[in-house]
């Protein structure tokens, strides 16, 4: 599978739980906006068959590596940010959760999804290919989420891009994140207002908005059906820095909330 492909196959994954995407996605395009996805992001549990080190491998296939890790303790979350040789290729922002902080109860229920994991040798189309493993009981994703909204959306979503990113440089008439964000508002899109709209600036070379994940209604394993957040769309504007090369990095504290466009 060339890169193409694989992020073709990930966005029809991905906009298939996130409706909201094709839409705005349509919007701009229908006033003649170019537009060009910043970076996707990936969630999984660490000590795992699908863990950073397992998705870092299968990326490299298309020409992906590591350039730089992240560290959120309050979520208990490792991150790297993955690039091509491509400056134009989007870049890969992937976190995994590190299971052996959370309390034993929610580690059990992880462990359980886990034993039951169909994915033995991680390839690049798992990574579009949602659960790989049964559906969580209510129960179950309820003691999760409590604990770790992360641990909740990863357990009944699985593997698929969490979001894709406008990136809001290459954008003609709306120059400017806070446009962007007005314009979205404006068509009654929920943004994500954790910290504010806009997480970051100029000061830290990345400027960042999301809009709040979609929700569907989830079948669970006990037969209880109830609505879950699926997949957001985030918009990032990158700043020069004082090099004069654009940064390409991501910024944990941008980051740290962000994740919360998942929140329940
Ligand atoms: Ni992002």
């Amino acid at each position: 599978m060339n890169q193409n492909t694989f992020f073709n196959e990930l966005w029809a994954s991905y906009t298939q739980h996130t409706p909201q995407a094709l839409t705005i996605e349509r919007l701009f395009l229908e006033r003649g906006e170019v537009v060009v996805n910043d970076h996707v992001a990936f969630r999984t549990f660490d000590q795992s068959p699908i863990d950073l080190d397992s998705l870092c491998r299968v990326l490299s296939q298309i020409g992906y590596h590591p350039f730089a890790h992240y560290d959120f303790p309050d979520k208990h979350l490792n991150a790297i940010a993955l690039r091509a040789d491509d400056p134009l290729a989007p870049k890969i922002f992937a976190s995994e959760l590190r299971r052996a902080e959370l309390p034993h109860k929610q580690q059990q229920i992880i462990e359980q999804l886990l034993a039951q994991c169909h994915i033995t040798d991680l390839s690049l189309r798992d990574l579009y290919r949602g659960l790989a493993w049964p559906t969580p009981s209510h129960a179950d994703y309820l003691s999760l989420a409590a604990e770790s909204e992360y641990a909740g959306w990863l357990a009944t979503m699985g593997l698929t891009a969490n979001h894709f990113t406008v990136s809001v440089n290459h954008l003609k008439g709306l120059s400017a994140l806070q446009e962007v964000n007005r314009f979205l508002l404006d068509r009654d899109f929920a943004l994500n207002q954790v910290g504010g709209l806009i997480k970051g600036g100029s000061e830290v070379y990345l400027a960042q908005s999301s809009t709040l994940a979609d929700r569907r209604p989830y079948l669970f394993a006990c037969g209880t059906e109830a609505e879950v957040p699926t997949c957001f769309y985030e918009f990032a504007l990158r700043y020069p820095l004082p090099s004069g090369i654009l940064f390409e990095g991501f910024v944990a504290g941008n980051a740290n909330q962000i994740f919360d466009s998942t929140h329940r």
